[in-house]
């Protein structure tokens, strides 16, 4: 048994069968075996999976390093190995003057699992930047090398979660970064800044995020549990008959993307606990874990949340996080 505790940054007592650990892509495909003995899970940094039970089969993690810049006239091309770290690419981006990943500060996570629901923050997401995402096909065994328009992107999406099989490993991704800059500051708090530098957005974004979110070294947690939910513009109108101050963000014509953690706390779960399992009290949307708690009570809170969301606003909210049962992802 392999102890997953502090493989995910929830940090709900957990274990595996078997773990394996690559440094290199190399060393992953000369061990491809691991793949054809039963049930496997490939997993980053763990900030967005939660174990809610003991995993009956094996953890596979690669950590391959490397950051290939190449420069052309209009921008820069980098090729980034999947076992990187995010922030430390963006920190690598600000040094070197190549700037466009700023509002994607502090996400945490590795490179390799940024494309899985297309990490976003602020305004900006990583698939206006995404050349190509080179993977292994585990089923076939070949390379292949998906194109920015074949990864599907969307808000938190991607090809890669329409895998059932999980059978694409994301062993590096290649970056196109223009030179042509232009602040994207249209988010929140940002809107406040003067004409705005990179480092002036990276240092705002990095302090907002630090007074907002939970830091999972201090109190187990995944970030957003539940996507932000879009509604029809009648639906809408109809919910701001009650709500007056319903807050939401134009999509398109028909429809608005409304704050969830608006929806959570409205109706009271802010601060409040199921055993070791929380609400945050300054973030609605982000449940914690205080050491103690475990996957049933975390189930519990989540579909508590969901139920009632469901009965005062007539929306469904989809949990953001993967979770991770027995034998893999289920559903809340
Ligand atoms: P993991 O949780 O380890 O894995 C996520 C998924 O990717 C799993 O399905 C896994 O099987 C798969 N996977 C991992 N590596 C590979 C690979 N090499 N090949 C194929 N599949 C793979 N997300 C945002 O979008 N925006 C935010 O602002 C944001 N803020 C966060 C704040 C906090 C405090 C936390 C804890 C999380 C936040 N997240 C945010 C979520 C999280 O950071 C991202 O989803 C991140 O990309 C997950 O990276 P990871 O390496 O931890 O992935
Ligand atoms: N709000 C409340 N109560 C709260 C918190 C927020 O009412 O407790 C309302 C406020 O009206 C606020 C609005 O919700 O204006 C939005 O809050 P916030 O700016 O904190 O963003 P969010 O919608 O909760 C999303 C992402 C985050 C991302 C931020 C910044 C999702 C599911 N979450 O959060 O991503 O960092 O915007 O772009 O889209 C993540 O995916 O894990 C994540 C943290």
């Amino acid at each position: 048994m392999f102890d997953l505790t502090k493989l995910h940054t929830f940090g709900l007592a957990a274990s595996a069968e078997n773990y394996s650990h690559f440094k290199s892509f190399r060393e992953l495909s000369d061990n491809l075996n691991v793949f054809q003995t039963g049930r496997y899970l490939l997993l980053g940094q763990g900030s967005n999976c939660i174990f809610v039970d003991d995993f009956e089969g094996r953890i596979v993690r690669l950590d391959n390093e490397g950051i290939q810049v190449e420069e052309d006239e209009r921008g820069y091309r980098l090729t980034v190995q999947a076992g990187e770290n995010w922030h430390k690419l963006v920190v690598f981006c600000m040094k070197k003057g190549i700037f466009g990943f700023e509002n994607l500060a502090l996400i945490p996570g590795t490179v390799g699992a940024a494309p899985i629901q297309n990490i976003g923050a602020y305004g900006v997401e990583l698939a206006q930047f995404v050349e190509y995402v080179n993977c292994l096909n585990l089923t076939s065994g070949r390379n292949i090398k998906l194109a920015q328009q074949d990864c599907q992107f969307g808000y938190r999406d991607s090809v890669f979660k329409k895998n059932p099989s999980n059978s694409l490993v994301i062993h590096s991704v290649v970056f196109y970064i223009p030179k042509n800059w232009q602040a994207v500051a249209h988010y929140g708090e940002l809107l406040k800044l003067k004409q705005p530098s990179a480092q002036d957005i990276f240092d705002k974004v990095v302090q907002i995020r630090r007074q907002k979110l939970p830091d999972p070294d201090e109190i187990g947690n995944a970030g957003s549990f539940f996507k932000n939910p879009l509604v029809s513009r009648n639906h809408l109108a109809s919910l701001r008959c009650d709500w007056v101050d319903i807050p939401y963000y134009d999509v398109d014509q028909t429809s608005v993307k409304v704050p969830a953690a608006w929806l959570i706390d409205k109706l009271g779960f802010k601060g409040k606990k199921e055993g070791g399992i929380g609400c945050h009290p300054h973030q609605a949307l982000v449940l914690t874990n205080d050491g103690t708690g475990t996957g049933k009570q975390l189930l519990v809170l989540a579909r508590d949340i969901q139920e009632k969301v469901s009965q005062e606003f007539a929306i469904s909210l989809e949990n953001e996080v993967r979770l991770i049962g027995k034998k893999g992802p289920i559903s809340l």
